[in-house]
């Protein structure tokens, strides 16, 4: 097995195994996850993928979340980003909610903090591709808390911050959040810093589900948040994934972020699947936990 760096000081490609083979073996599985605890975001080229292989993998690293209420998957392990229109097979009209879901994605953002527990990786497949466009971005959390000033990481290390799922959609549209989707995940705090158990390796966590800070005003709170986010994402700091058939993406969610890019979404179909993989307590959840969480 190969592991080739892809990004700015983060992402590797690995070759010479695939998912069937970590699937298939324990010795395979536990150099993959070395590369993934090392470098946070993984790329499979060339993968035969399907629903079966891609759970079979996601299911090797923990616990499986089931996709949230009210979306494309619900009750199953597989979030759905689409705008093919399953009942009639037509692209959806760019009012309709999976193309406003898709805008809420090309937000900057780590998937699930807005869950309880939240998520330790996410694995995305590609099975329709449009023919430009439609690439996804990511950068490395960890960089950007090593960026912060001394000082600054001191305060973040024991900040608690707010994540709804609301929020982030609130952003495109104020009604995308549905009632179902708002009583169903309310608003919950994580630690603004995740230690990684497994090499104590510190990240920045937040996303743009974060809409608060603990004991800081609310405007003060939001243009930290964004100004955080906007150092992180300097264009200097990413990597853009260009997607091509058969790649299979991992990324993890403890340690970077990721956005989708645009594409001509009128014109042509993108299909991608999404498994994501719960965090554990070995994962370093507990210590995002706040001691006591005031609203
Ligand atoms: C996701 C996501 C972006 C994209 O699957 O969590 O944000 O490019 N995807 O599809
Ligand atoms: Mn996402």
């Amino acid at each position: 097995m190969e592991v080739i760096p892809l990004g700015p000081g983060f992402g590797a490609e690995v070759r010479g195994a695939g998912l069937a083979e970590v699937a298939a073996s324990d010795e395979v599985y536990a150099a993959v996850r070395a590369a993934f605890e090392e470098h946070s975001i993984l790329l499979f080229r060339k993968q035969a993928i399907s629903d079966e292989l891609q759970v079979a993998y996601s299911q090797r690293f923990g616990p499986l979340e089931v996709a949230k209420a009210a979306s494309l998957g619900e009750g199953t392990p597989f979030s759905i980003l689409t705008n093919i229109d399953r009942a009639t097979g037509k692209l959806v009209p760019a009012d309709h909610k999976e193309a406003l879901r898709a805008r809420a994605n090309q937000l900057w953002h780590t998937d699930s903090t807005f869950k309880s527990p939240p998520a330790l990786a996410s694995v995305l497949s590609a099975r329709v591709l449009p023919p430009h466009g439609g690439e996804t971005e990511f950068t490395s959390m960890r960089l950007a808390w090593a960026r912060l000033p001394e000082a600054q990481r001191n305060q973040l290390a024991h900040s608690f911050a707010w994540h709804d799922y609301a929020h982030s959609r609130g952003k495109i549209a104020p009604q995308l959040a549905s009632e179902r989707e708002r009583s169903t995940m309310p608003p919950v705090c994580w630690r603004m810093c995740w230690i990684n158990p497994a090499n104590q390796r510190p990240s920045l966590y937040l996303a743009s589900h974060t809409y608060a800070i603990e004991g800081m005003g609310k405007d003060e709170a939001l243009q930290l948040i964004e100004r955080l986010i906007a150092d992180a994402t300097k264009p200097e700091y990413t990597y853009l994934h260009r997607w091509q058939a058969g790649d299979v993406v991992m990324w993890d969610n403890r340690a970077s972020l990721h956005r989708g890019r645009p594409w001509p979404d009128n014109l042509h179909p993108r299909h991608m699947v999404r498994t994501t993989i719960s965090a554990t307590d070995a994962d370093g959840v507990a210590e995002l936990r706040p001691a006591r969480a005031a609203a």
